[in-house]
């Protein structure tokens, strides 16, 4: 199926512009000058949504410049589109100590209720974004739609993916998996060996003003833009956003002899973050965190590159003093699903934890693939990078599960840029009985297998890598490791599905979208099934 602009969306963004924009005379008309990096809103409570924007009052006010002056910025929160009933509103200071980005943590909304917010500055309103807080916590809820992504590189091509989502009109949330930018140099990542589109700043970002230059330039990017005023998004990090491979002590694209102190780095990369992104960060700086929407279901997002250790391979993967998610987290993540009372416990999982058993893959698979999940060249037969790098992390999660009879879990996942259906066992489990189902999104514009290899998607080498993976992993029900684009998760009281729609380019601004694949789990059950058809 080819998904076309939702024409019924895009007349109502209209309208909520116009009508925005009518409502307040003593303003100017939206001026675009002091608000280039669009408006956005994140983690919404029953009561309260985080609202984020970033302003530039004077023209040396530029991103990572380090100057211009200190502000008043207006801001507003309406029950419609014409702010004719303004529900909350204040005003906030920003200036060059945090990159004259805006964030406001709103309370005392309404749940489960669409608002309409928008920043003023010196006269002049920003765009209208539009937004939705959390049901209340005991709330029936039976229905929910969110578009979940990750992997979205700038000079592998255009954003259309995110465009598409945000012409839907019929999402509540967007998750997003990680990988939100990437640290390279220009030229490092590109789409199989071609720029599409130059990343600001040329080179690595390793210090703090270019962390905030490579986040400034994704958020001009009109697309990203449109979706983040659309929906409120659920974000978490991956390794990307400070360097490749991250762990807790260092990373594969961080060399100390030549970039400087790691801790460093990443103090830079966590500032830049939790200035231009609209999350809600604990005191301490922790991105982990669960958000509940009613009885329908729960979202523990996770953080798997703070506390983990160095990766591995070998034996060393089973030593269960190494951690992918630190103690404290694996706590919470166990109490939270083992103690929920939600029909659904979804993870937002950053890399993929199913098992990927590659050692009957030949060489020239191996190649290609290893690029992506980590595989050395040397032909050892794991992914390091990911949850079978830390085995023993995995087998304690899928024990406590077992052992409390915890069912209807569902992690989506991201990082590997290519398409999964999975069901999550152990050798505990056996095949019979996996205690969960796992669903990874493609990259938006990441390079993925055929990229690597240089062949046409959906080429007799990409068929025969499904074909192969499928052969070894008899878990995995469906992958596909060519498409870019996104998934849909439509969560209902009875099933847990994911739609998966893939670019007919992603090296195209108007590339269109095709739906490929949907898999759903029945409630009570931790078996996939394959849908026929797109969710109506
Ligand atoms: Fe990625």
């Amino acid at each position: 199926m080819t998904v076309t602009s939702s024409r019924r969306s895009l007349l109502l963004l209209a309208g909520v512009a116009a009508a925005a924009t009518a409502a307040r005379p003593a303003f100017a008309a939206a001026a675009t000058s002091a608000f280039q990096h669009g408006v956005a809103s994140g983690d919404p409570l029953p009561g309260g949504i985080l609202l984020w924007t970033r302003v530039t009052p004077t023209p040396e006010s530029a991103p990572a410049s380090g100057a211009g002056p200190v502000v008043t910025v207006d801001w507003q929160i309406a029950a419609d589109a014409s702010f004719a009933t303004i529900v909350r509103s204040g005003v906030v200071a920003t200036g060059p100590d945090r990159d004259h980005t805006v964030k406001v943590d709103v309370t005392g909304l309404t749940p489960a209720t669409t608002y309409w917010y928008r920043f003023g500055l010196a006269g002049a309103w920003s765009p209208t974004g539009r937004t939705m807080t959390a049901p209340a916590a005991d709330a029936a809820i039976t229905r929910l739609r969110a578009g979940v992504v990750s992997c979205a590189n700038w000079e592998g091509g255009y954003f259309a993916a995110y465009r598409h989502l945000a012409e839907r009109g019929d999402l509540n949330l967007v998750v997003h998996l990680g990988d939100y930018v990437y640290e390279y140099a220009s030229g490092e990542f590109t789409a199989g060996g071609t720029v599409v589109r130059k990343a600001q700043p040329a080179n690595e970002t390793i210090a703090l003003a270019d962390y905030r230059t490579r986040h400034a330039q994704y958020k001009t990017d009109p697309d990203l833009q449109a979706l983040h005023a659309s929906v409120p998004w659920v974000i978490t990090w991956d390794d990307h956003e400070i360097a490749n491979d991250a762990w807790s002590g260092g990373a594969e694209n961080h060399d100390p002899a030549t970039e400087g102190s790691y801790a460093a780095r990443v103090a830079a990369s966590r500032q830049a973050y939790a200035e231009w992104m609209p999350v809600r960060l604990a005191e301490d700086g922790h991105i982990y965190r669960r958000l509940r929407y009613g009885n329908l279901f729960e979202l523990s997002m996770l953080d798997l590159r703070t506390y983990r250790s160095e990766q591995a391979s070998g034996a060393e993967v089973d030593d269960p003093d190494r951690t992918i998610t630190g103690a404290a987290q694996m706590s919470w993540l166990m109490d939270g699903l083992t103690n929920s009372t939600a029909t659904w416990k979804i993870v937002g999982n950053p890399v993929m934890i199913s098992r990927l058993d590659v050692g009957a893959l030949p060489a020239w698979l191996l190649g290609p693939l290893g690029k992506l999940i980590g595989v050395p060249e040397n032909g050892l037969v794991l992914n390091g990078d990911q949850w079978d790098g830390y085995n023993a992390d995995r087998e304690k999660l899928v024990d406590t599960l077992r052992a409390h009879a915890t069912k209807d879990v569902v992690f989506i996942t991201g990082d590997i840029h290519t398409s999964w259906a999975n069901e999550l066992t152990t050798k505990d489990t056996g095949t019979a009985n996996p205690a969960a189902a796992e669903f990874v999104v493609p990259s938006l514009t990441s390079d993925n297998v055929n990229d690597f290899l240089g062949t046409s998607p959906g080429g007799p080498l990409s068929l025969l890598a499904a074909t192969l993976i499928r052969a070894t992993n008899p878990h995995v029900k469906w992958v596909e490791t060519d498409g870019h684009g996104y998934g849909v998760l439509d969560i209902t009281s009875s099933r847990c599905r994911m739609d998966w729609y893939h670019l007919a380019d992603r090296t195209s601004k108007t590339s269109s979208v095709t739906w490929v694949q949907g898999y759903s789990v029945g409630r009570g059950s931790s078996k996939i099934r394959r849908e026929s058809a797109p969710t109506a």
